[in-house]
């Protein structure tokens, strides 16, 4: 690890695996070391970049193309590295960034079914090497996402149609962790939140004391 850099930590999931409560435990973690923090997220992170998080969130009639969001989720992308978290590693602020470039390889590639290979195209384009230090993958089963965010026990038939997609999503980050071990540490998110808190801090401890 390069000490006069900040550390880019990603966490990555899908909706309602805890990304966002894991978010605040590592950052405190890392605060604790005595490292200054930014907190961010994507798509978003910059004022135009939020913009076009609303457009890519927002519902609407016409069909949105696969392509069409990939294209947009790396222009948000591209203006988030560029003016917000580079600047911030240079200066020695670690990021920690509430999905990053693996999100496209589960949701577009994995979730919409563009192939891997134009995403990772994108991705040379874009970030011309740059990666996460770390990224936090938080998993746990489908069934037991949704009924976490929805607070209930059990999916109805409409959110049983779009487990078969969250699938999708779970398996092509499964894939990335797979592909990137070096980079890319699976959490089981299924547990309460201390124990994922635990887990959280023994992969945090691994990486710091390299
Ligand atoms: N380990 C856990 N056990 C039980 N509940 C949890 C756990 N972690 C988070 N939660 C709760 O689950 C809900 C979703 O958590 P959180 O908002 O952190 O997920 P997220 O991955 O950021 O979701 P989203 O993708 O929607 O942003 C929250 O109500 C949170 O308090
Ligand atoms: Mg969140």
């Amino acid at each position: 690890m390069n000490k006069s850099k900040g550390m880019f930590i990603s966490l990555e999931g899908s909706e309602g695996v805890g990304k966002t409560t894991s978010l605040k435990f590592v950052q405190n973690y890392i605060e604790s070391l005595g490292h200054k923090v930014l907190l961010t997220r994507e798509p978003g992170g910059t004022p135009m970049a939020e913009e076009l998080r609303n457009i890519l969130l927002s519902e609407r009639e016409e069909k949105v193309e696969a392509d069409t969001e990939l294209l947009l989720m790396f222009a948000a992308r591209c203006q988030h590295v560029n003016q917000v978290i580079k600047p911030a590693l240079e200066q020695g602020t670690s990021v920690i960034c509430d999905r990053f470039v693996d999100a496209s390889y589960a949701y577009q590639g994995g979730g919409r079914g563009l192939d891997f290979s134009r995403i990772q195209q994108l991705e040379e384009w874009c970030l011309d090497g740059f990666k996460p230090d770390l990224t936090l993958l938080l998993d746990m089963s489908v069934e037991e996402g949704i009924a976490r965010t929805k607070k209930r026990g059990k999916a109805d038939r409409f959110e049983t149609e779009k487990m078969a997609f969250y699938e999708k999503i779970r398996a092509a980050y499964l894939l990335r962790a797979e592909q990137n071990p070096q980079r890319m540490a699976v959490i089981d998110a299924a547990p309460d939140i201390s124990q994922v808190q635990t887990s959280l801090k023994s992969v945090l401890e691994q990486t710091y004391n390299q």
